[in-house]
């Protein structure tokens, strides 16, 4: 198996990515990760990759300015001195130009904490507990221009509690994103989703018995 080579781009503590270097450590996993990029100088997941014994790459956005495409420039770079197959946004917190998503066309994943397309942008948990929804989550995507709006790949859920807070749903939906984004990896990296006008497809099966009610009443 030739194993896809992985680069995860953080600004964080790098949760996820964490998640992803765990299971990248298994012999049949179909990608290895060989890089972390942070555009922040002390993001704490700096260190923890360094203790995985990942290389790391520090490029930072603030050092550019508004010179959004040299910053890019810059990022592109080193993903092709690394030979990257595929990127994993992670707590990656730069909007990426038109041409930086266009390079990684089909090969640039990104995690977001809810269920797309509801609660685009940020304060996902705070928003979903002002409406009232029962029923919130994770969503991997393929990431296109338009922020938070590319093909969905995986999407886990949780059910809300009424006594949720923004902090104890974000940690529910926290441990649900780090079951899906190293499975909505396998999947991409295996090429086992395919894009069909847009939509990502797969054949991997969801269980008929995936259901999930919120509140349950007995
Ligand atoms: C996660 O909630 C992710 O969904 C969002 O940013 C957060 C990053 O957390 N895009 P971490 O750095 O992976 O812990």
């Amino acid at each position: 198996m030739t194993k896809r080579r992985v680069a995860i781009l953080i600004s964080g503590r790098g949760s996820n990515m964490t998640a992803l270097i765990e299971a990248a450590k298994q012999d049949v996993y179909p990608a290895d990760i060989v890089l972390v990029i942070s555009n922040i100088a002390n993001a704490g997941g700096l260190e923890k990759a360094r203790e995985a014994g990942i290389e790391t790459a520090t490029v930072e956005s603030k050092t550019f300015g508004k010179d959004r495409d040299a910053f890019e420039q810059a990022l592109q770079d080193k993903l092709a001195a690394h030979k990257i197959d595929l990127v994993c946004l992670a707590g990656f917190m730069r909007l990426l130009t038109p041409w930086f998503v266009k390079q990684w066309d089909g090969r640039m994943l990104n995690i977001h904490p809810a269920l797309l397309p509801s609660y685009k942008g940020l304060h996902t948990h705070e928003r979903a507990l002002k409406d009232g929804v029962k029923i919130h989550g994770a969503t991997v995507h393929f990431v296109v221009s338009e922020m938070d709006s590319g093909p969905i790949v995986m999407q886990g859920a949780v059910a809300v509690r009424d006594d949720d807070t923004p902090e104890t749903l974000a940690k529910r939906v926290l441990s649900i994103e780090h079951r899906i984004y190293p499975d909505a990896l396998r999947l991409v990296a295996s090429g086992g989703a395919r894009l069909e006008g847009g939509v990502c497809k797969t054949d991997a099966k969801a269980s008929p018995e995936d259901t999930l009610i919120a509140p349950t009443v007995i």
